[in-house]
């Protein structure tokens, strides 16, 4: 849809908006996309008063076709591996500038290879600078061989990149041709190989590429795209478009990911954000949660390779890669997405739910009458979702709950611990002025957070986390948790 608009408008606003995705490393497509989501959230939903908006540093992980990843700088799975990125010719190179310096910038070290024609689309000088790299151009360099080798190249690093990978490239890895560095490093690596194609959809539809593809899949070679859309070429338009730089990114990190899969065959459930109780069709009660601690402890359960169903109210924040999210609106929604997904082994219910919502919502915008003062709201009680899953016919086997309190922490958990039915509370002093991230105004909306974890056993106090780091130790606290009690039944 996005490319029938694109071809449609004037070559000057074209030219802009080709200027505009190539800045930012994103797909004409992907551009319009964000362009539209933005108005549409400016125009419709105006975001709670705290509600983070997505990350600067990663703009392109909402358009990810993945479903919005969430390729995070911190904690990257691929950080401190070393990625052999080869470069050949086409177009797609310039996105490949982008790709290494959103690698570099989670951690990963990237080597550049050019090929020959690579250097006629983008310079090594550009491609080193970013990578803060030597770049390696040809095959009978006497400094290279003696500095490292192409066979030393082919096998020290973690992976190899080929992205883009031409119709010409693919066919020498098919048939094992070994002419140039690309191509010898290539038939020399004993590493894993991920082929981000790009080129003209007549080439890549054509017998000859199909036949490669199919033989490069046997051999073991992981591919990334290409997907349908608009050319660099007039009026060319199909399949053959390189991967955007952050779907190449999610890949990376899940091949290279070595995390050991603690809650592999476990089903999780989470909530997270606020929830909107409609007032009339204008006006809604809200709270000042950004979801951003639901959405990182959503992220880092599937990071130990549980099956998450997030199901998070109205958030400015992307979904979390690996993780299957519902998206609602208020309470009751809530808990019918929340039921719908069990049975599961754990739930997690961090969502900031609204506690009312207004008895009978107006049908047409409320009006206010002169003279007559402010109308009166009457409210009725939501449904207790963690009370509910903690009471549960199916409660899953462990139910974490959260308490965000602003006096009296940990009485006021305890006390939820026991009306809730859960497991664990995870306190936290939501208190603007707990002192807790700084200057930041507090947990809500925040990056850090200090929590107490309660059982009926204990209290375990942690330090000021960044919520990343509370969300991993969290996971990895219910992985051993489950296993624990595994290992005693
Ligand atoms: N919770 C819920 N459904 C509700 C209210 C809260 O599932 N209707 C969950 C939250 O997700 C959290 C826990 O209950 O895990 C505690 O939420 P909190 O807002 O701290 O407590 P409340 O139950 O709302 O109690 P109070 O407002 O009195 O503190």
């Amino acid at each position: 849809m996005a490319s029938i608009t694109i071809r449609n408008l004037d070559e000057t606003t074209k030219q802009r908006l080709r200027e505009r995705a190539a800045r930012n490393g994103r797909s004409m497509e992907e551009e319009v996309r964000l362009l539209l989501d933005g108005l549409e959230t400016s125009a419709t939903s105006p975001a709670p008063a705290d509600s983070a908006a997505p990350d600067r540093a990663m703009p392109t992980l909402v358009s990810a076709s993945t479903g919005g990843g969430s390729a995070t700088i911190e904690g990257f799975p691929a950080a401190g591996k070393r990625v052999l990125l080869i470069i050949s010719g086409g177009i797609a190179a310039y996105k490949s500038l982008d790709l290494i310096r959103r690698l570099v910038e989670r951690g990963v070290e990237v080597r550049p290879l050019m090929t020959a024609a690579a250097q006629e689309f983008i310079t090594p000088l550009t491609a080193g600078a970013l990578a803060a790299s030597k770049v390696f151009t040809d095959l009978f360099d006497r400094e290279d061989e003696q500095d490292v080798g192409h066979i030393r190249l082919a096998r020290d690093c973690d992976m190899i990149v080929v992205a883009p990978a031409t119709a010409d490239l693919m066919a020498k890895m098919a048939c094992g041709i070994a002419n140039d560095l690309a191509s010898t490093v290539l038939l020399a690596t004993n590493k894993p190989v991920l082929v981000a194609p790009a080129m003209n959809p007549a080439m890549w539809n054509h017998p000859a590429t199909r036949r490669n593809v199919e033989t490069l899949r046997n051999d073991g070679v992981a591919f990334i795209g290409p997907f349908s859309g608009e050319m660099a070429e007039r009026n060319e338009a199909g399949k053959g478009r390189m991967a955007e730089p952050m779907q190449i990114v999610e890949r990376i990190g899940e091949m290279l990911d070595t995390r050991p899969k603690t809650l592999k065959g476990r089903r999780v459930v989470v909530t997270s954000g606020p929830t909107h109780e409609p007032i009339d069709p204008v006006r809604y009660i809200a709270n000042r949660s950004s979801g951003k601690q639901g959405h990182a402890i959503a992220k880092a359960l599937a990071d130990l390779g549980a099956e998450v169903i997030l199901v998070s109210g109205p958030v400015g924040i992307p979904d979390p890669a690996g993780v299957e999210t519902v998206h609602v609106q208020t309470a009751r929604d809530m808990l019918k997405a929340v039921e719908t997904a069990l049975p599961a082994d754990i739930a997690v219910m961090v969502a900031a739910v609204a506690d009312w919502r207004s008895k009978g919502e107006a049908s047409e915008k409320m009006k206010k009458e002169d003279g007559k003062g402010p109308s009166h709201l009457e409210l009725t009680e939501n449904p207790d979702i963690l009370k509910t899953i903690g009471h549960h016919e199916n409660r899953p086997q462990i139910v974490v709950g959260f308490a965000a309190e602003t006096h009296n922490v940990e009485t006021h958990a305890r006390a939820k611990l026991k009306r809730k039915g859960a497991d664990w509370i995870v306190a936290n002093d939501v208190s603007p002025d707990s002192g807790i991230g700084g200057s930041a105004g507090g947990v809500m909306g925040g990056d850090a957070n200090r929590v107490k974890i309660i059982s009926a056993e204990a209290v375990e106090e942690w330090p000021e986390l960044s919520k990343h780091d509370v969300a991993v130790r969290l996971a990895a606290r219910i992985a051993a948790e489950l296993a624990k009690r595994q290992s005693t039944a």
